[in-house]
């Protein structure tokens, strides 16, 4: 959905169908047709988070290369990790077209896809072919076909497919184009959920095979459910929080017609409200657990404000529609220049720096 070549070819793509814009990129990428980013990291950018060297903080967020075709593109052009999914066990079409809107206007897109997938097996085909030493993390969202009967058990089926290929494997919980999937926020079935998914990573960790887990929260969780939600999730030890999935709210959007689309909402609007969540999730894990932010970032700016809110790592889909890759390229400069002026040694000292800041909002807003 964004530019490969160059930034006139950003006005082109918009004046396309998203869904064919979309797969017009990714065929692009696939070819290669991307500018690759010079030189190394700064140094000050790597972290280890949940175990795993990143080289620096900022990823692709999941949806845009939902097969699996092109993560390594992502890491070439500056990411320091791509993840790809939402992967289902099984192939599945989604919901009917139109499913896909943006906003110019809103700098927001409302995606009602339903997670339209080849399915686990082609992707780890797929992934099975990187090279392994290549530098570069690749993490594999997981979710459950919308016809299950085993909706818990679609996720483990994720764990045993994924284990051996993936450096870390989220479980997409909140996606809100799947019916009924976000009920597994509730703790009972989060507790069975989470339980199941743990067993089977334990199991992959006897053949050798244990990547971290991260759980991805809806920015429309009740407020009063947070504490009890975070508190499951690190009970039952999972390595991360990523805060958000897109949302059902419409708060502060300008374009009438644009804002009576069903599905999620995602982009400029949404970065309050996932970095309020997310500084509370910071608080209420008095940052005993990493955290992923993710939502609305499309600026170096609002990058910075994520990681000060208390995510250690930060993902980007709809700023990257909007701005192009040299978003990817704007961001690390500008992080670079907030350590050199707060004289930080490294990225990880600006971690929830202004946590309660933020978390304060978020009772605000709710
Ligand atoms: C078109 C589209 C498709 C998406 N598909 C998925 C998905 O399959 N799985 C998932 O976990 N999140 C998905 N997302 C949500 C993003 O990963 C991200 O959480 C959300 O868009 C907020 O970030 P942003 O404002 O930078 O886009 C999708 C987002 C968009 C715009």
């Amino acid at each position: 959905m964004f530019s490969t070549l160059s930034q006139l070819a950003l006005p082109l793509l918009h004046a396309l169908d998203p869904e064919r814009a979309h797969e017009l990129t990714l065929r692009a990428l696939e070819a290669g047709l991307y500018p690759h980013a010079e030189g190394l990291d700064d140094t000050r950018l790597a972290q280890s988070v949940m175990g795993i060297t990143f080289a620096n903080p900022l990823g692709l967020a999941a949806g845009f290369d939902k097969d699996a075709r092109v993560p390594r593109a992502f890491i070439d052009m500056g990411c320091g990790f791509a993840e790809v999914g939402t992967l289902t066990p099984l192939a599945q079409r989604g919901n009917a077209r139109p499913r896909v809107f943006r906003s110019l206007d809103d700098h927001a897109v409302i995606n009602a896809l339903g997670f339209p997938n080849d399915g686990q097996r082609a992707a780890l085909t797929r992934l099975a072919r990187r090279s392994r030493a290549r530098s570069g993390v690749i993490g594999i969202n997981i979710g459950a076909n919308k016809d299950s009967r085993d909706r818990i058990g679609d996720y483990v089926a994720g764990v045993e497919a994924f284990a051996g290929v993936a450096d870390y494997l989220t479980i997409n919980i909140s996606s809100p184009n799947t019916p009924g999937l976000r009920d597994l926020h509730g703790v009972e079935l989060l507790d069975e959920l989470l339980e199941r998914v743990m067993t089977a990573r334990e199991e992959a960790a006897q053949e050798g095979r244990t990547p971290p887990l991260v759980v991805k929260l809806s920015p429309d969780m009740a407020p009063a459910d947070l504490p009890e939600t975070v508190h499951c999730l690190e009970r039952r030890g999972i390595d991360a929080i990523m805060v958000a999935n897109t949302t059902l709210t419409r708060d502060g959007l300008r374009d009438r017609d644009f804002s009576g689309q069903k599905g999620g909402l995602s982009g400029r609007p949404v970065f309050e409200r996932s970095t309020a969540m997310l500084a509370r999730v910071f608080a209420l894990t008095e940052g005993r657990m990493q955290l992923i932010g993710v939502g609305g970032i499309d600026s170096g700016e609002t990058a910075i404000a994520k990681i000060e809110a208390g995510a250690s790592l930060i993902q980007l889909y709809t700023g990257l529609v909007f701005e192009g890759p040299p978003l990817i390229g704007a961001i690390k400069t500008a992080i670079c220049g907030h350590l050199s002026q707060n004289g930080f040694q490294s990225v990880g000292q600006m971690v929830g720096r202004r946590a309660q800041e933020w978390s304060d909002k978020y009772e605000d807003a709710t």
